[in-house]
């Protein structure tokens, strides 16, 4: 029998609640609202395109979700989600402009999430960190009023500032949000970045020097620069990242062309991630399963994964002495 990496303890620390409706749930919530569905039931997740036609779906599907108990029970959904894939935290990205009818009432939303995450919680169901997201195409404007309403609000809840979307519509963005990136960090939120998908081994170098990331999600093209491999690894800034997706958006032809292994060895601090798992048809625990298989990963290396995803993570420290007591007894 092959290893269990369900009961191997982890965190999930690069994943959009946008990418983790079920179809089942779009087409509840299409119903509920009298929306009609784009495609057939049956190619509903069948975005033809690449990741700008990913994100104008995300757009779609968000847009469904219209009253508070609605954004909550997607919420709670989440935990469960977790906990079923032996996640004991997550850190989930939630970017508002996908949201139509929360994201220019952002204190709200924040409040709904909160109350599914505390539910769940409550229920036994893992802890969960929120990471507001800025879209990579917003203004520098947009961005600081942001980070002034988050810093308002310190929510307990959010954890994070984080930017996602796409580099390459966007162009070079890294100094338009510099601002509100040191301004985030002023307030004690902490940084991750989308950088080194849709850009290259720029994008991750700003997000070092411009963004004060404490975390990149993705970042593999750093693997085309060794001087930045160099610095990830001697600065110890993890990746969160999400090997499939990276496959499935076209970025690498298989899973063994994935950078993983090499910026592993290199000594950067790599985790294994879903991205969009609903969406892209993922399981965590089937992630690890199958990179453990395409690189010949032994129990050790794969204790050396979780412990990272859960030090990379923006758990309590008491989550994380917890977690990485229970991943040495895996
Ligand atoms: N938002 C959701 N998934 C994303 C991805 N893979 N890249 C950038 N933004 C995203
Ligand atoms: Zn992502």
């Amino acid at each position: 029998m092959g290893r269990d990496f369900v009961t191997l303890p982890k965190a999930e620390v690069h994943i959009h609640l946008e990418g983790c409706f079920e179809v089942d749930d779009i087409v509840r919530l299409a119903s509920e609202n009298g929306v009609a569905l784009p495609r057939p039931r049956d190619q509903l997740l069948k975005v033809a395109g690449g990741l700008t036609e990913f994100l104008q779906f995300l757009d779609w599907i968000c847009g469904l979700v219209r009253t508070r108990n609605q954004l909550a029970a997607a919420a709670y959904a989440f935990s469960n989600r977790m906990a079923k894939s032996g996640v004991g935290y997550a850190d989930v990205i939630v970017n508002p402009t996908h949201w139509g009818q929360w994201r220019r009432n952002i204190p709200e939303m924040i409040a709904a999430l909160d109350q599914g995450f505390a539910e769940a919680e409550s229920d036994g169901l893992p802890a969960v960190g929120l990471c507001i997201s800025l879209l990579r195409t917003q203004t520098a404007d947009e961005s600081v009023e942001l980070v002034s309403l988050l810093s308002a609000l310190r929510h307990p809840r959010v954890v994070a500032l984080s930017i996602d979307g796409n580099e390459t519509a966007a162009g070079r963005t890294g100094p338009r949000f510099a601002e509100a990136f040191r301004r985030a960090g002023a307030a004690g939120l902490k940084r991750t970045v989308h950088a080194g998908e849709s850009s290259d081994a720029s994008g991750v170098w700003d997000a070092i020097q411009l963004l004060g990331a404490d975390r990149i999600d993705h970042g593999i093209r750093a693997i085309e620069d060794p001087k930045l491999v160099d610095e990830l690894a001697k600065r110890q800034i993890p990746l969160g990242i999400c090997p499939s997706s990276n496959v499935t958006l076209g970025l690498y032809p298989t899973l063994p062309d994935h950078p993983i292994e090499k910026l592993r060895r290199a000594g950067v601090p790599v985790s294994i991630n879903t991205d969009d798992p609903a969406l892209l048809g993922l399981r965590l625990e089937n992630e690890y399963a199958r990179c453990a298989e395409a690189f010949a990963w032994s129990d050790d290396e794969i204790r050396g994964l979780a412990r990272t995803s859960i030090t990379a993570s923006f758990a309590a420290a008491e989550t994380k002495r917890r977690l990485e007591m229970a991943v040495a007894a895996w």
